[in-house]
């Protein structure tokens, strides 16, 4: 690896300081959507996008963009990028480091003068981890065309809507469709990312080459009993939403497990919150993931017999909203195996081969055109935590590996 590269890995992993700093949050890093933190990260990368020669601007949807010009007005468009927002006590590289990486990418090719056959155009996707609003990969589906008229109505945690957030933000909803590249000539999209799992350190690998997505859905769950006394009413006669809630939490884990699928409840409110009250209304959450939508949706149709049976053997019902559904994906074999020569030009000659558990904005850009992603090993496969870290090494060869994979891209493309 050269001395530029190490400059300039260096370079990345400093920024994701400097972006780590931009929070909503005083002891920890949170992003979320159409925030002044969202307003503050579009500026400050717009001008590290500015200084590797991509042309900045914001969106319909609020994501932040740069155009590289290619060497046509109608020359195909080849996307790079990852997302800006973060979950709540996030780390500094979930998304951040795949975007910041594909600036750097970008600086480099020009800097060396090299003519690629395509335009290139990063994009910071402005909502990938749906913390504010539930729905997740709102920016990718907003580049997608995939928005739904439906989403104007989500809420936040305060009440405040979509469509109001996007008016507060300086953005016009009635607009969205425009940042949308359907019916544009888009040859692909390259995302590089943490692994945000450990088998990428368990197989002694910097990187690795994605195979595919798994696909996920999101709900917002409550079970509805009675609140009352915990000291005067009796066991027989109660109505304890809780109780209810901690039965389905723990047949998530066995179904999901039994099945080979993952689920989580991330959250869980109960009401009225009293120590000395029985809980009345219990509001959860539930994130279910497989690698296939059939064995997902075959496990939620257990969970949710599972809930209705526990409802009803304590008298409380059942509600389920769902947030949020994304399709399982794969990679296009192409794109994948440019992914894979840009692995193989930094030494590693078989590549790791690995199924994606945690979701991205590829997932969503999928519907509009093919994708490969690029994985690179981070500590312990912690993340979606504030101790989430790379290695400056491996930052060095990835940004190697993926200048090559798009140099291959542009080498299929010639
Ligand atoms: C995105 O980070 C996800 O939840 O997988
Ligand atoms: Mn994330
Ligand atoms: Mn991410």
């Amino acid at each position: 690896m050269s001395a530029a590269t190490a400059d300039s890995a260096q370079q990345v992993l400093e920024r994701c300081d400097v972006l780590a700093g931009i929070s909503a949050a005083a002891d920890g890093i949170e992003r979320s959507y159409l925030t002044p933190e969202h307003a503050r990260t579009n500026w400050t990368v717009g001008e590290w996008m500015a200084a590797a020669g991509l042309t900045p601007w914001q969106d319909a949807a609020g994501n932040l963009r740069g155009t590289l010009a290619g060497p046509t007005q109608d020359a195909p468009i080849l996307l790079l990028g990852s997302h800006l927002d973060t979950v709540p006590g996030a780390g500094r590289y979930d998304g951040i480091l795949g975007t910041l990486m594909a600036i750097a990418v970008v600086g480099r090719l020009r800097e060396r003068g090299v003519v690629l056959p395509f335009c290139l155009e990063v994009i910071g996707f402005a909502d990938e981890e749906g913390t504010r609003f539930g729905r997740t990969l709102l920016g990718s589906c907003a580049v997608a065309g995939t928005w739904q008229e439906s989403w104007w109505y989500l809420r936040d945690a305060h009440g405040v809507s979509l469509h109001d957030a996007f008016v507060a933000f300086g953005l016009d909803p009635a607009r969205v469709g425009e940042a949308s590249l359907r019916g544009r000539d888009v040859i692909g999209y390259l995302e590089a990312h943490i692994e945000q799992g450990p088998l990428l350190q368990d197989a002694d690998r910097a990187l690795g080459v994605v195979e595919g997505i798994m696909g996920a859905r999101r709900f917002e769950l409550e079970m509805v009993g009675e609140a009352g006394h915990a000291g005067g009413m009796p066991y027989g006669r109660r109505r304890d939403a809780l109780l209810g809630a901690s039965e389905v939490v723990s047949a998530v884990e066995t179904l999901a497990r039994d099945a080979g699928a993952i689920g989580t409840v991330g959250r869980l409110h109960a009401y009225p919150g009293a120590m000395n009250v029985i809980p009345g209304r219990v509001e959860f959450s539930l994130d279910l993931r497989a690698q296939t939508d059939a064995l997902r949706d075959e496990v939620w149709g257990e969970i949710e017999e599972a809930a209705l049976k526990a409802a009803a053997a304590r008298h409380l019902s059942f509600e389920v909203n769902e947030l949020h559904a994304a399709r399982a994906t794969e990679v296009a074999p192409s794109l994948a195996a440019a992914v894979e020569t840009g692995i193989r030009a930094t030494g590693d000659a078989e590549p790791l081969r690995l199924l994606s558990k945690a979701g991205h904005d590829a997932m969503a850009i999928a519907d509009l055109c093919d994708y490969a992603m690029l994985f690179i090993r981070c500590k312990d496969g912690i993340s979606h935590h504030r101790d989430e870290d790379v290695r400056a090494d491996d930052v060095a060869l990835a940004l190697d590996a993926f200048e090559a994979a798009v140099l291959a891209v542009a080498h299929a493309h010639a």
